[in-house]
């Protein structure tokens, strides 16, 4: 039988809708035990430089829930070495970043940022981190994280979500081949990025891959799976106070 492949859920868009109105709600740490309660292996967020959605306090606070494993994205930064050596989640994905950008547009430049990135690599698996890197499906970038010392690649499948028809499948082919190449080199596989009820079966069947990290479509969905309930919820709500519950 297949290994169960595991699921890592961003809740980032979580902090954003609470970044919407400037408050408290929703919490993260609320969706962190919602992941948990719900079967995930572990719970991914992105602190961005800018902190446009989870913020240092919502790392804080999900590290001292205690609860699933932290999957901590972030840029190759001093700054966030420093706060990822201080809060010790279990994974770091290193992504790239760009202020300007509405997500992470594209893998990590590997090959270009060997020598800033080994030594960052380094000081997080000493201090007992699984690092992996966030990359195009690119031989060249594999190839790449070996040499930097990163246990783990995270295999970036926007290009194959964003594809149609033909190229969805050679986007499709050049997944596997990176995922065949980083088991080959004894590298954890991981995928994610924009991946959909509808477009996860392809990827979920990679069989070098172990994980897959999702967010934006898990946050879409659950605003329609769970309005109706928040809806009659507050229906009663109303009716109690007025006494004319049917
Ligand atoms: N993996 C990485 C490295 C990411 O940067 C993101 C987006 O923050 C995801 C996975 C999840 O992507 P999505 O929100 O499109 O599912």
């Amino acid at each position: 039988m297949a290994e169960r492949l595991r699921l890592g859920v961003n809740i980032d868009h979580v902090a954003t809708l609470r970044n919407a109105r400037g408050g408290a709600m929703p919490d993260p740490v609320r969706a962190a035990a919602v992941v948990s309660a719900a079967g995930a292996d572990s719970v991914t967020a992105h602190l961005r430089e800018d902190r446009r959605h989870i913020s240092d306090e919502d790392i804080r606070r999900i590290r001292a829930s205690g609860g699933l494993p932290l999957n901590l994205e972030m840029a190759a930064t001093d700054e966030m070495v420093e706060i990822a050596v201080r809060t010790r989640p279990a994974h770091v994905c290193i992504v790239p970043e760009r202020r300007e950008e509405l997500t992470t547009e594209g893998g990590l430049d590997a090959v270009g940022g060997e020598a800033d990135l080994a030594p960052r690599v380094a000081r997080l698996a000493d201090a007992g981190i699984q690092v992996a890197l966030f990359l195009d499906p690119d031989a060249a970038q594999v190839e790449a994280a070996r040499r930097i010392g990163a246990g783990a690649i995270e295999l970036h499948t926007g290009e194959y979500c964003n594809a149609t028809g033909a190229a969805a499948g050679a986007e499709l082919a050049r997944l596997e081949r990176a995922a065949r190449l980083a088991a080959e080199l004894g590298l954890e596989c991981h995928a994610g990025h924009g991946l959909t009820l509808d477009n996860v079966g392809p990827v979920a069947r990679i069989p070098q891959v172990v994980e897959l990290n999702i967010g934006h479509a898990l946050v879409a969905e659950a605003v329609f799976d769970g309005l109706a309930a928040a809806i009659r919820a507050m229906r009663m709500a109303m009716d109690r106070a007025r006494g004319t519950v049917a």
